[in-house]
């Protein structure tokens, strides 16, 4: 059975620069306080108007198939990570299907937050294994900036995140000392509301609380959002930061030895490990737990902030770039998010 590897790799990121202390414009916030506990020194922001998650996804796909040595109709099948979707459905692999004119090949969406990318590995190295399809394209991409709460009382998360999109190639290998050795994926549906967005959405228990009068307003058939929903931030991604930090610091660790476990590796072993960038603190920890060396982590947070879905093909990228991913290399990438979801991939590059 043929392993899968990655045949090609692009990112993109918007060109407009967000640094700290330009959001201070908006919340009462401190680039101190930002750096100090997230390790983040700047954002970008896609352009409000031209740029979607759609766009910014084609953009580094475009980059991935030319550096697979591929064209787009080569590609059989389409796997789309996002949070942002443009619309609430259908689904951005479609639009990105129609926006790189690409033929009639199957889109698939995923939505697992952090762990997207992942997921998509995932999905994608069954298919390629069992022979399916030869040159998938996953795209991670995120437009974090148009659906943010910029006032003080969301500055706990509007900080934090960024705007970007990560593509990958991938193709079937028969090279001995290359392709994923394994995937692991995990969930824990118990915490979904500690990092949630929960309106406009078809929960009941999330109108419950509204006072019946609200419902006037909402007939049969239409999605209803109450001036209260609007007053309490469910329009906007709520988080229980401290509570998601202490089990992302347990999952992580688990989540790599788990993959190292599997392929009778040691973290020692690890040329790179790419945690999905959430918060520097976060990584650091990680680092330590497993007795790894800064040469062995590649972080680019204080750069992007947390790019969601996008963030671990956007800095694998940049550390394919800088020469840091080389034939052969072990290279762990793992993510924790939303959900909860978690998961790691192991490869030989
Ligand atoms: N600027 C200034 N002060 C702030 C800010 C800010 N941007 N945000 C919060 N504060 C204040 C709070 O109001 C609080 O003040 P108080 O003590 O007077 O009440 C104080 O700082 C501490 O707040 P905490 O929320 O406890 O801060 P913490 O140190 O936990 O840092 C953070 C917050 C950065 C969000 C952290 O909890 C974190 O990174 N959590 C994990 C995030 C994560 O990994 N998310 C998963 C990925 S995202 C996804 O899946 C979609």
């Amino acid at each position: 059975m043929p392993k899968t590897k990655i045949a090609g790799i692009g990112y993109y990121v918007p060109k407009q620069i967000i640094s700290n202390n330009d959001l201070l414009q908006y919340m009462e916030t401190s680039d101190e306080w930002i750096q100090e506990r997230t390790g983040i020194k700047e954002r970008r922001y896609a352009h409000r108007t031209e740029e979607t998650t759609t766009t910014m996804g084609v953009e580094a796909a475009k980059i991935a198939i030319e550096r697979a040595g591929i064209t787009k109709d080569d590609i059989d099948f389409i796997i789309f990570a996002t949070l942002s979707p443009d619309y609430y459905f259908p689904g951005c692999g479609v639009l990105l299907q129609r926006a790189m004119k690409m033929g009639e090949v199957g889109a698939l969406d995923i939505r697992n937050q952090c762990s997207g990318f992942i997921y998509s590995l995932s999905v994608a190295d069954q298919f390629i294994k069992t022979g399916m399809y030869k040159n998938i394209l996953i795209v991670a991409s995120e437009k974090h900036s148009f659906g943010l709460d910029f006032s003080t009382r969301g500055r706990n998360i509007s900080v934090i995140f960024g705007d970007g999109a990560g593509a990958v190639v991938l193709q079937p290998t028969e090279v001995a000392n290359q392709g994923i050795l394994s995937t692991h994926l995990h969930s824990d549906g118990e915490s979904a509301e500690m990092l949630a967005m929960f309106n406009p959405g078809t929960h009941a228990n999330h109108w419950m609380d509204q006072p019946a009068a609200d419902f006037e307003d909402a007939s049969i058939g239409q999605m209803f959002m109450s001036h209260q929903m609007i007053d309490k931030a469910q329009n906007f991604p709520n988080m229980d930061g401290p509570a998601v930090f202490k089990k992302a610091v347990v999952k992580f660790p688990e989540v790599i030895s788990e993959a190292l476990i599997k392929n009778n590796l040691l973290p020692k072993d690890l040329n790179l490990l790419i945690p999905h960038q959430a918060n520097l603190r976060i990584a650091q920890y990680v680092q330590k737990k497993l007795q790894l060396t800064d040469d062995q982590v590649f972080n680019n947070i204080d750069k992007y902030g947390n790019t969601t879905a996008a963030s671990i093909p956007i800095a694998l990228c940049e550390a394919w770039e800088q020469g840091k991913v080389k034939d052969g290399d072990l290279i762990c990438l793992a993510a924790f998010g939303s959900g909860f979801t978690w998961g790691s991939a192991l490869m030989r590059w």
